[in-house]
């Protein structure tokens, strides 16, 4: 069974919306593990737009293991994974103009610099997945890169619809397979809610499903009645 990676980046989002500190993606982080959470993801961006190094540095003491970094190739950003010692770092690509990681990390035209940083990170002993796309040329030169683990991006998957979405399951599917073959552990995510994921959490060799959007999305609605009567009863108690 796959494990559940929980990505908090967006409670990061609605606090860094109003420059304060709350909702604070630490307390995020306790009651996504209190629900269920496997593995704790948060990608600090070189343009700290939600997640902030301050985040990362207490989640790496209040997240005692499976504690997921996404970050890009950056020397700045690998200085700080070094130091903080996440469990798993996953290797992701970044542009600053993106509304969130839009495609996988080209490691075929860009394999010394992902080489170099794979070996940065294996010695300060945190383990290595790479984002890609779920295709096998990015799957073999992953292998060969040095990595331990890819997570492949779901996002075409999540978008397309009918016999074009089974084809996508399919490539996802077929790149699994490649990637076990090669010795690598297999992950997925980005796009996938509620209503898609089940198809991609039965990929037989699946074994991290890492998925934000869609969990924090849910919880302002799952919440929402919760939070306004609580307000409302402060007020009318007034
Ligand atoms: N995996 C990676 C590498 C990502 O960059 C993201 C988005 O931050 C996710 C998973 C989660 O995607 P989503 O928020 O769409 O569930």
């Amino acid at each position: 069974m796959a494990q559940l990676g929980v990505n908090i980046d967006h409670v990061a989002t609605i606090r860094q919306a109003r420059q304060t500190y709350e909702p604070d993606p630490v307390a995020a982080a306790a009651l996504a593990t209190l629900g269920g959470a496997d593995v704790i993801t948060i990608h600090l961006r070189e343009d700290r737009r939600h997640i902030q190094d301050r985040d990362l540095q207490i989640l790496r003491q209040t997240v005692p293991f499976g504690l997921n970094l996404e970050l890009a190739c950056e020397p700045e950003i690998l200085d700080i994974a070094c130091h903080a010692r996440p469990d798993q770092a996953t290797l992701v690509p970044e542009r600053r103009e993106e509304v969130t990681t839009e495609g996988g990390l080209d490691v075929v035209g860009e394999v010394e610099r992902v080489r170099a940083a794979i070996a940065q990170l294996s010695a300060a002993q945190i383990s290595v997945s790479l984002f890609i796309d779920p295709d096998l040329a990015q799957v073999e030169m992953a292998a060969e890169s040095g990595a331990g683990a890819v997570e492949l991006h779901t996002g075409a998957y999540a978008l397309a619809s009918g016999q074009a979405q089974e084809a996508e399951l399919e490539r996802l599917a077929a790149a699994g397979r490649r990637c076990v073959e090669l010795g690598m552990t297999l992950h997925a995510g980005h796009g996938l809610n509620y209503h898609n994921v089940i198809p991609v959490a039965r990929i037989p060799q699946m074994c991290e499903l890492n998925i934000g959007h869609s969990i924090v999305a849910r919880a302002v609605f799952t919440g929402l009645k919760e939070a306004v009567a609580d307000m409302k009863r402060l007020i009318d108690n007034s």
